[in-house]
């Protein structure tokens, strides 16, 4: 009856809830006493009065007297009730929630992170995002309504129960039993209700994720006039939202009728059990009063349940259940369980008969690939477009688990350390270097969190990027914009290097790193580069062949099998695809 995901939705909830059972307990136990004081215990001292009203046993003319006290008992213990008790409630539970909140977002954020590159490359970024706000708002509904509707429901089912239980157990046993076959139908008839709610949270989140996914792109929607082709595509999608609206609306007004009914029936039944107990059991007026109004209390909890707190149930659950579903996800590549102390220094590295295939791909792409670099050696990679010089590089940082074989650096299996300390020891310089919409200063820095402010700015000054800088309005306080917007693809790649060169690592892997500059400007960063792959064992990828040409070695991969291996001098002397490359290029580029 209850949907797997739901139920994993409130595994997931309780995990985080009961990390703090100094809120939880005291919620436990004060709600409870809090409908005593304020629904259950006032009737018990009016059904008192009734009583000795009804029995004559009071002072005639002493009304005060005699009921003074029981009045101002009452009025106290409503006030108590209603307006001190839930107030305490209310502190905890507001404690509670935000550091359940806190801590569901931490756990999210950190999954999310964790996650491999393959998991983000399937999925919209903007989804992701309006899933974890989804399961913390739909966190909140949840406890709220559990805390102020479910628990004093169920503590009212039991308080009604014992009180009453002495004076009319016959009542007793009918009205529970009724409750219990109405809660069990009304969940078992909002289940369709549930399923219109999680199919809205799935429409919803497709807007969302369209949304993204257009103000991501929103240079390119605009360049080619897709404008209104976009705003018809998104309009389908908010149209398909109101039409899940509707039908959640319509499948909640049929239940709806259902439960008011129910609970209408619950309020004649007491009053005909009221009318039956007088006239058949003799029962007193207290008893009778009592029956009417613990059962009227009763029947407005059930109706609030049905109406109220399983359509928030619902919806909440739906929202939740994407992100509950994400949570599940185990990270693709994953640190090992004891991982080996890095002994990675001089970055000597080896691919031994490594097999892999991308993810959804047709074909292998490395099928037993053999490679060795020594360590401090400075090689070039060169290919078509599409040879696995890019994924090749991947597997080195680990973004993805080989199906084969084994990559060694200085001896050790990279798939034997953390993630962490791995990527410690390599400087990647990425094809499409982005950036975080942060400072220039934070973001050369992310290559080293220790370093000072003079030492980012001696690695621009060897990027050569200090010099555009400088010309900023706010220098290295300038934000460079989402992804690095405000930069030009030139600029965002010198930043990139400044950031490999801060970082200082036994193995530097540049990816096309010089592509987009001007030959003139990258003759000067070739200079600084140099300096920086002195030290280090180097990996270049680059189209531009005269690049790389001074590497002491250069490796041409083909639909990802190394074809040809050699100095620049080997390779042109082999006439192979390397020379047939190099010949088309060299018009441009002048062999020196
Ligand atoms: N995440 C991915 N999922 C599936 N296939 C992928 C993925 N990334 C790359 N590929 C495929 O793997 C092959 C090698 O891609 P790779 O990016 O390594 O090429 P490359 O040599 O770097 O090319 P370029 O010179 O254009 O940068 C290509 O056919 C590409 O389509
Ligand atoms: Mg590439």
């Amino acid at each position: 009856m209850i949907k797997p995901s739901s139920y994993k939705t409130a595994k997931l909830i309780w995990y985080h809830v009961w990390k703090y059972p100094k809120y939880v307990i005291p919620i436990l136990f004060i709600v409870p006493v809090t409908v005593l004081v304020q629904s259950y215990l006032p009737p018990l001292i009016l059904a008192n009065v009734l009583n000795r009203l009804s029995k004559g046993s009071y002072k005639p003319h002493q009304v005060w007297s005699s009921f003074g006290g029981d009045l101002v008992l009452y009025a106290v213990l409503l006030i108590i009730g209603g307006v001190v008790m839930w107030r305490i409630v209310d502190a905890f539970g507001w404690t509670l929630e935000a550091a359940v909140e806190r801590n569901l977002a931490e756990r999210v954020y950190k999954h999310l992170i964790s996650q491999s590159a393959n998991f983000h490359a399937n999925r919209f970024g903007g989804s992701l995002v309006s899933q974890t706000s989804k399961l913390l708002g739909a966190y909140v509904r949840i406890a709220d309504t559990t805390i102020f509707q479910v628990l004093p429901l169920i503590s009212g089912l039991i308080f009604t129960a014992i009180i009453l239980f002495s004076r009319a157990p016959l009542f007793v046993v009918l009205l529970m039993t009724f409750s219990l076959v109405y809660i069990v139908l009304a969940i078992y008839l909002t289940r369709h209700v549930r399923d219109l709610a999680s199919r809205h949270a799935q429409a919803e989140s497709e807007v969302t994720a369209y949304l993204a996914d257009s103000v991501t792109n929103v240079m390119a929607i605009k360049s080619f006039s897709g404008s209104r082709y976009e705003i018809e595509q998104f309009s389908k999608k908010t149209n398909k939202v109101r039409g899940r609206v509707y039908d959640l609306m319509g499948g909640s007004r049929v239940l709806m009728v259902y439960l008011s009914s129910a609970t209408t029936i619950i309020s004649g039944l007491s009053l005909s059990m009221a009318v039956i107990g007088v006239l058949v059991f003799k029962a007193d007026l207290a008893t009778v009063y009592l029956i009417l109004s613990y059962t009227s209390a009763i029947a407005a909890l059930l109706l609030t349940f049905g109406v109220q707190s399983l359509r928030t149930y619902n919806r909440a659950f739906g929202d939740a259940s994407e992100m509950t579903a994400t949570l599940a996800v185990e990270p693709e590549v994953k640190d090992p369980v004891h991982p080996e102390v890095s002994k990675i220094k001089e970055g000597a590295i080896e691919f031994r008969n490594v097999e892999f295939k991308h993810e959804g791909a047709g074909d292998v792409l490395f099928s037993n690939l053999n490679l060795k670099i020594k360590a401090g050696q400075k090689v070039g990679l060169v290919g078509h477009s599409g040879s696995g010089k890019t994924t090749f590089m991947r597997l080195l940082l680990r973004f993805s688990d080989i199906d084969g074989g084994e990559i060694l650096i200085d001896g050790q299996n990279i798939a034997h350390l953390t993630q962490d300390d791995l990527r410690a020891s390599i400087a990647y310089v990425p094809q499409e270097p982005i950036m975080f919409h942060r400072s220039l200063l934070e973001n050369i820095r992310y290559g080293d969190f220790k370093a000072t402010e003079k030492e980012v700015i001696k690695a621009a000054k060897l990027a050569h990027a200090d010099d555009f800088i400088n010309d900023l309005p706010e220098g290295y306080e300038t934000l460079v914009g989402e992804r690095g917007v405000k930069l030009s693809g030139g600029q965002r790649q010198r930043i990139a290097i400044a950031r490999a060169m801060i970082k200082d690592a036994p193995i530097l892997v540049l990816d096309e790193a010089t592509s987009a500059l001007d030959s003139d400007s990258e003759l000067l960063i070739q200079d600084a580069l140099w300096k920086l792959m002195e030290k280090h064992t180097a990996i270049v990828i680059a189209h531009r062949l005269s690049t790389i040409q001074k590497m002491d070695r250069i490796v041409v991969l083909e639909d990802g099998e190394v074809v040809e291996d050699g100095t620049h001098r080997d390779l042109i002397k082999a006439k192979g695809i390397y020379a047939q490359l190099w010949a088309h290029q060299s018009g441009g580029f002048i062999d020196e």
